[in-house]
């Protein structure tokens, strides 16, 4: 190793910074965050330094540097744009056994600063050793992705439960087991899901336990997987689907998606494909109530959004009665989704100031829809699961005062490498979907922002449309 990392405690220790500038203030700002007592020297200092030195414990010495700037100094950071004084700065800190940083020059610096991911009290520092800052940025972005915003108040809960679990469990091995059951099971996923009084009831009734089998209760997590793009998923997805013990999924999950769960978790298709329901409704609550039941830590993974044309409220609705815990990760639907790929605006100044999700769905031969709101001028209207209705809802817009020629697209495997557009107007709909023989999953927009499409257009799929 080049250097030792090491974390330094600066609270309310003197701390020095040389410089003024915008880089100068990032460092006092962080400074400041560690509660560290800030001076400043620098004969003028730019408005950033000015807004952080506002009430806050800095003093700022309006100057230029002279060595006895740095007597009695923990920390001394030099950041201004003279070479010189950054010099000086370093060798007389190195003289009196002061840590010195000097911004952009490894040489003169007797320790770097990391990148950080901060969720204090957890704290993850990221270097490359001055070779390459950009690096450790784009290391850092990766680590801030994986480690979930609430660990800090997963460490605060830890420490404070700490003793408590030393005087229950006094051999080290019981609590390290303990603590991994904690810190992975239910406790946590509470807490991250900002339920803290449940968490705290959680974490107390598995120290009261003494039957010592920690954290077997089963869960459900209800996750949105987005419209088809892996990149699409939320960080919480990510992190479930990579504990779950065992995932229930549907057709429109696709395949990337489900690469990126636990390689030794069960999978289960649940279907659904239109008049195929691999597993009915019914069947689907039932089974996610029994795995949950026997303990197993549940992913049901719906595509898009669980909450939208998911039936993901009449799943839960199922393990609420039965008295199982579960949590909703919501997903980017297929209207968001299908959208901004296919470079068409749901809402926009000049076009259209609603949007309206249906469900273009058949129910007995129809679709039951309330055909005078949706005919509204400046208003998009997505239609899901709208593939058989075409014809009617062709007709019956135009029938209810929509132009024949509005202008309306088709957006097939949207989000995907697949992703096809074709876009006409609402009269020519029917034919148009004939033409490109169009296969579900498909969502049909309509409205005037389609327009858009020819300008905006930016995804490049594996084939294009039109
Ligand atoms: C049962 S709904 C599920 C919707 C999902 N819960 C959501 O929020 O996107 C299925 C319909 O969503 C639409 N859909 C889902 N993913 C799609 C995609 N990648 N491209 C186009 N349409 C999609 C299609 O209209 C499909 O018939």
């Amino acid at each position: 190793m080049d250097y030792l990392p090491i974390f330094l405690k600066v609270r309310e220790r003197p701390c020095l910074v040389v410089g003024a500038g915008k880089v100068a203030a990032r460092k006092v700002a962080l400074l400041l965050r560690a509660g560290a007592r800030v001076t400043i020297v620098s004969p003028e200092c730019c408005a950033e330094v000015q807004s952080l030195t506002a009430g806050a414990d800095v003093t700022c010495v309006e100057r230029g540097f002279q060595p006895g700037d740095i007597s009695g100094m923990v920390l001394v950071i030099a950041a201004t744009d003279d070479e010189a004084v950054n010099r000086q700065v370093s060798e007389l800190a190195k003289q009196q056994g002061i840590p010195v940083n000097v911004v952009d020059n490894p040489g003169l610096c007797s320790f770097i600063m990391p990148s950080i991911i901060d969720r204090s009290p957890v704290q993850v520092a990221v270097s490359t050793g001055g070779a390459s800052p950009v690096l450790a940025r784009l290391l850092r972005a990766r680590l801030e992705s994986f480690i979930p915003s609430a660990y800090g108040r997963l460490a605060r809960l830890v420490d404070e439960y700490r003793q408590r679990v030393k005087r229950r469990f006094p051999s080290a091995g019981q609590r390290r087991y303990f603590w991994e059951s904690i810190l992975q099971g239910r406790v946590a996923e509470l807490l991250f899901a900002g339920q803290e009084d449940k968490a705290r009831a959680a974490l107390q009734e598995a120290i009261d336990d003494t039957s010592d089998n920690f954290d077997t209760g089963g869960e459900v997590y209800l996750v949105g997987a987005g419209p088809g793009d892996p990149d699409l998923i939320t960080f919480r997805a990510l992190r479930l689907m990579q504990q779950a013990d065992v995932v229930v999924y549907d057709r429109l999950v696709s395949q990337p998606i489900l690469d990126m769960v636990r390689r030794d978790a069960d999978l289960i298709y649940a279907g659904k494909e239109r008049d195929r329901h691999t597993l009915s409704q019914e069947s689907i609550n039932e089974l996610l109530v029994r795995l949950a039941k026997e303990g197993k830590r549940v992913l049901r993974l719906k595509g898009g959004d669980p909450f939208i044309f998911g039936r993901g409220g009449e799943e839960i609705e199922t393990l609420a009665q039965e008295g199982i815990p579960f949590q909703v990760v919501p997903g980017i639907t297929a209207a968001s989704g299908c959208a901004s790929y296919a470079g068409i605006p749901l809402t926009h100044r000049d076009y259209a100031q609603s949007c309206i999700f249906v469900t273009g769905h058949l129910k007995d031969g129809s679709v039951d829809l309330d055909w005078e709101r949706l005919a509204k001028p400046a208003q998009t209207i997505v239609f899901y699961m709208g593939m058989y209705s075409i014809p009617v809802i062709s007709e019956e817009l135009i029938a209810h005062g929509l132009p024949p020629d509005t202008p309306v697209a088709l957006v097939q495997q949207g989000t995907t490498p697949q992703q096809r557009v074709y876009i006409e107007t609402l009269a020519s709909l029917p034919s148009l979907a004939q033409r490109h023989a169009v296969k579900p999953p498909t969502i049909i927009i309509v409205g005037s922002v389609v327009s858009l499409h020819s300008k905006l257009d930016w995804f490049r799929s594996g084939q294009q449309g039109q």
